[in-house]
């Protein structure tokens, strides 16, 4: 989807009384940006004023008898996203000090990200957010024409504007921001999502299995399992402990941790194993639980990646002794900043997480443990809120373009994701693989479609891990991964025209 607009008071009624003469594209331009399902707005301060010249102009040209008339101002307005006009107010503002109204669209324009049409020309030459029609019309075209982003984080959050701000206004007004109502309403929502007992908020998805590994009281001495071919975040939360990382290759099909792997990696030492639900798909977590259970191990859910992911059935959260969740913006549940949250069964857990995130206090000012701060905030969790009741909805529309992609790739010159009849995953990244990956990626870069990659460089081989002195080949199914990997866009707005364009230049650029 493209930018949105505001429309200033003279397009709308330029439309609403077909002004041919003063505005030749008084029609193409409302036309356009409905068939292009192009957002427009109107500043809630415009509505009035619209109407009332509209029903005196109306009158006037002896159009308002005609019930077409009134008809037509409804079904505008019903398309029309209404944005607020917001109480910020400079009167010495140069466009406050020529026009009020002009003033208020630009502040509704600013606050809404939007660019305005008009045909003010005053006011254009005041504002660099505005545009003649013709103008717009042209920037539009053309950027039509090109650009497939890989991650489209603005189009969900004004689709879901007014109930945000909604959010928002509730937060502020309740003057209330860290640890209140907020926050225990968004755990009870998430935790019943997941079908878990118990969702403690904190501030990252790294805090939440950092929190996690010092609950159980792991630490220095101690070492933890984790796949070679995660984010390195995983391994960051074990390293944040004192404890060590202790890498096991991932099955070559799912990219998940191999459980027939894991038994030669565990020593005296080991405390705990943390496979991750990469791309969206569920780790394997039944032998996973069955190996932990033999060997007296913590089984540590990374789900960062997977909101809403199934394995046999039951949605990943409540699969092991605890998983940690991101709401980093770009994950299928997202907020407006960093987030986090612990999921867990386990009571106990839920209660030392609680105090640790908390200054290591129960009580204000009564310190049992030396904690941390990391809150999800009630501005988060309030927005959180909002998006959770989309979730859903949305992972199914990620699984439509999936199943997209692999019916129309299937005999490309690609690997393409395999999904085990065990898990239903919520496809959080569309990796598919290819032995000239960055050409690829630079043919597709070419056509304007945003691709990642979704790790370019495994942990292993990172500076910040070189204590642990792992050489180039020591996990080389790993290393390959990272060598062919690609992701493809699959924001749950991206569009059935954008996708065709990102699968013909994939199956054009994959025959190299
Ligand atoms: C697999 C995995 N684990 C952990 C994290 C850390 O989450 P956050 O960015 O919220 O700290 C991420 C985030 O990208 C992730 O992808």
């Amino acid at each position: 989807m493209q930018d949105r607009v505001l429309l200033d008071t003279n397009i709308v009624l330029d439309y609403l009384l077909c002004r041919k003469e003063i505005n030749p594209f008084w029609e193409k331009l409302p036309l356009y940006l409905i068939q292009h399902k192009i957002e427009f707005c109107l500043a809630a301060h415009q509505i009035a004023t619209i109407e009332y010249v509209f029903i005196r102009e109306a009158k006037r040209l002896g159009l308002w008898e005609k019930p077409q008339a009134r008809l037509l101002w409804s079904l505008f307005l019903s398309k029309a996203t209404i944005v607020k006009t917001p109480a910020t107010f400079d009167r010495n503002h140069r466009l406050s000090q020529r026009d009020i109204e002009d003033y208020q669209i630009q502040l509704a324009a600013e606050s809404a990200g939007c660019r305005i049409i008009t045909r003010d020309n005053e006011f254009s030459a005041l504002s660099d957010r505005c545009f003649p029609p013709q103008a717009y019309l042209s920037i539009a075209m053309e950027s039509q024409a090109t650009l497939v982003p890989f991650l489209d984080l603005k189009t969900p959050h004004t689709v879901l504007r007014s109930q945000l701000e909604a959010a928002f206004d509730r937060t502020l007004n309740s003057g209330w921001f860290v640890l209140g109502k907020e926050v225990e309403a968004f755990e009870h929502e998430f935790a019943a999502y997941c079908k878990a007992e118990h969702c403690v908020g904190v501030g990252s998805g790294l805090e939440a299995l950092h929190l996690i590994l010092r609950a159980y009281g792991i630490g220095p001495g101690d070492e933890v399992i984790v796949p070679a071919n995660t984010y390195i975040a995983t391994w960051l939360a074990i390293s944040y402990t004192g404890a060590k990382p202790v890498p096991v290759e991932p099955e070559e099909r799912t990219y998940n941790l191999n459980p027939k792997l894991i038994e030669a990696a565990i020593t005296p030492q080991t405390k705990a194993i943390i496979p991750v639900h990469l791309y969206g798909l569920a780790a394997d977590m039944d032998p996973i639980n069955a190996i932990a259970a033999r060997n007296g191990l913590k089984v540590i859910e990374d789900a960062a990646q997977a909101h809403g992911a199934r394995y046999q059935g039951r949605r990943v959260g409540g699969l092991g002794d605890a998983a940690g969740f991101s709401f980093y913006p770009g994950k299928n549940l997202g907020a407006l900043g960093d987030g986090g949250a612990v999921v867990t069964n386990d009571g106990e857990l839920a209660e030392i997480v609680r105090w640790l995130r908390n200054y290591g206090s129960r009580v204000k000012y009564h310190n049992e443990v030396k904690g941390f701060n990391s809150r999800l905030d009630e501005l988060q969790a309030a927005l959180l809120r909002v998006k959770l009741r989309h979730l859903d909805k949305w992972n199914a529309r990620r699984q439509q373009l999936a199943d997209v992609y692999l019916a129309q790739l299937a005999d490309a010159n690609l690997s393409l994701p395999f999904v085990p009849d065990r898990a239903v995953p919520v496809w959080h990244v569309f990796a598919v693989r290819h032995p000239q990956r960055d050409t690829l990626q630079h043919c597709l870069q070419q056509a304007g479609i945003g691709t990642m990659i979704h790790y370019p460089i495994p942990p292993h081989l990172q500076p910040a891990y070189a204590e642990l002195a792992f050489g180039v080949g020591a996990f080389p199914v790993t290393e390959a991964i990272h060598r062919e990997i690609l992701s493809l866009p699959i924001s749950p707005h991206l569009s059935r025209e954008q996708q065709a364009r990102v699968i013909h230049t994939l199956r054009n650029g994959s025959r190299a």
